[in-house]
């Protein structure tokens, strides 16, 4: 197969490595992070096109500052070295790093001084944001200042021959405007790329790889209804048809009617697929259980124990099928800024060693709007793509205390209209997550003249962009209204419904 064409991030820590990662596959290359410190024997196997030095919080001459191999430098491979990134580049070729003699942070505008490849159609000025306390003070030899801003007089380089850039300021982020166009310069017209990676020549090169390693073998998937197991499975159903088993297990604590609507969508698909109802089960491991972590842990083992009997009905499975997205994958290595954060949810998390089972993440190398790209070119229904994310552990995350039938009976319900008001409203789409929670305590109501005792379901609606941080959502006031008064009329055993006003942090988003 033909090596795919793609540019080299090298991280040094920077809060947007991930940005720059995303700018340069929205251009239509394939970009893919590595630790700063990776070697000149893995560079020659990975073949960039071209290199991009991440930013960084550190400084070139602090005691341990994350510093590439210099060999790196002495290749033929053009690199852009981006605010720490260009300070390495100015360091190892023999210039000079200084402070600032006050710290730079926020726009700027940079005039440019030299129609350099990088800045090819971008006129004379650009709006650029700028983040950093050290700056470059004297150029290294047989390099040349092609940009200045008033409080940086060398705000990018470039070398005389090579096809070696540096710029102080952050083309990844949207408070630089027109960063994609310099990106772009560079990976098309300093590297030479040609910009074919896309969702269907990814669908397709992935397809031709999983179909090539498989072989004969027999391939099992946990689906859990959600975006990333489904267009996991969605790839290896196409690309080894009956050869894939797909195991959906009902543990009784999705949300009400969910079972039946996935497994309308996965018993049309190109592979096998088996409903586990193991509903029972799971709710009587979970009888008098309180504690959150303990529901987590139950669940956990509860769900391994399904999965291995029903691998093991099937018998000689070679491997299992799980759908980590690149946020999962990134390794970061640099000293003090780690750009990664590493999840750790997993539902089948501990399966492929107990079971001896090779492992396909055919989405290891995309962005969660990547997969709903693939996604959608693997006809994976809207329905399934826009949904929002739910926990593994399910609606026991969502009633505080024990689980109980009677609980789970007034939740899915409530959770039910909910949801149904959000999509009718259109607000379901702008909400990262949203859901019903059950709060047992007693609580004090009338109806008719009778004084009743009953529960509280309080509502939660988030916007995020990745689930780490979020806010709560200001959905309409006659929403809210319409949704409380229907829960409150239609659910038997609640009395009380309140919405929840906390950001995370200081809260998180579910409850439990
Ligand atoms: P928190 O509540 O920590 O949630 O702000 C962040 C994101 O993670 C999801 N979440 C879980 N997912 N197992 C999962 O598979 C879990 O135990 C779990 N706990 C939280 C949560 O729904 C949100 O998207």
């Amino acid at each position: 197969m033909e090596h795919l064409e793609r540019i080299l991030i090298l991280d040094f820590g920077s809060q947007y490595t991930q940005l720059i990662a995303r700018r340069v596959r929205e251009l239509g290359v394939f970009s893919e992070i590595r630790p700063y410190s990776i070697s000149p024997a893995e560079l020659a196997q990975i073949q960039p096109r071209g290199i991009i030095l991440s930013g960084g919080p550190a400084s070139v001459y602090g005691a341990e500052a994350p510093l590439p191999d210099p060999a790196l430098l002495a290749q033929d491979i053009p690199l852009l070295g981006i605010c720490y990134g260009l300070q390495v580049i100015g360091h190892l070729c023999g210039g000079e790093v200084g402070r600032a003699p006050q710290r730079e942070y926020g726009r700027a505008e940079l005039q440019i001084d030299e129609a350099a490849t990088l800045f090819d159609g971008l006129g004379d000025f650009l709006t650029v944001w700028m983040s950093h306390g050290d700056h470059l003070t004297r150029i290294p030899p047989d390099f040349r200042v092609i940009a200045h801003t008033a409080n940086a007089p060398i705000a990018a380089i470039r070398h005389r021959h090579r096809p070696l850039y540096g710029i102080q300021f952050h083309p990844e982020v949207v408070h630089t405007p027109r960063g994609s166009e310099l990106l772009a310069n560079f990976v098309f017209k300093v590297c030479g790329c040609r910009g074919d990676w896309n969702a269907s020549s990814f669908v397709e090169r992935t397809v031709t790889e999983i179909r090539e390693r498989v072989g004969g073998e027999q391939v099992l998937c946990a689906l859990s209804g959600g975006v990333d197991s489904t267009v996991a499975a969605a790839l290896v159903g196409r690309a080894v048809g009956r050869q894939l088993t797909c195991i959906f297990v009902d543990t009784g604590l999705l949300r009400e009617n969910e079972a039946a609507e996935v497994c309308s969508f996965y018993r049309n698909a190109d592979f096998e697929f088996r409903f586990v109802d193991a509903s029972k089960r799971f709710l009587s491991r979970l009888a008098g259980v309180t504690d959150p972590e303990q529901k987590r842990k139950i669940i956990g083992r509860e769900f391994i124990a399904v999965f291995e009997e029903e691998a093991a009905r099937l018998g000689g499975v070679g491997y299992l099928v799980q759908g980590t997205l690149y946020p999962d994958v990134i390794e970061s290595v640099s000293t003090r800024g780690p750009s990664a954060t590493i999840k750790s949810h997993h539902n089948v998390g501990g399966l492929p060693e107990k079971m001896r089972l090779k492992l396909i993440e055919p989405l290891r190398e995309l962005f969660k709007d990547e997969v709903r790209r693939a996604g959608r070119e693997l006809q994976v229904p809207p329905f399934i793509l826009g949904r929002h994310p739910f926990p593994g552990p399910g609606l026991a995350v969502r009633i505080l205390g024990e689980i109980t039938p009677e609980r789970l009976a007034i939740l899915k319900p409530a959770d039910r209209i909910f949801m149904e008001e959000l999509r009718r409203s259109g607000e379901y789409d702008r909400i990262w997550q949203a859901f019903a929670v059950l709060l047992p305590v007693q609580t004090v109501g009338v109806m008719g003249d009778e004084r009743t005792y009953e529960n509280v379901i309080a509502l939660r609606a988030v916007t995020s962009m990745d689930g780490m941080t979020a806010d709560w959502a200001e959905i309409p006031r006659p929403l809210l209204a319409l949704i409380s008064n229907r829960i409150i009329n239609e659910v038997k055993g609640v009395n009380r419904v309140v919405y929840d006003i906390s950001s995370k942090p200081p809260s998180t988003i579910e409850w439990e």
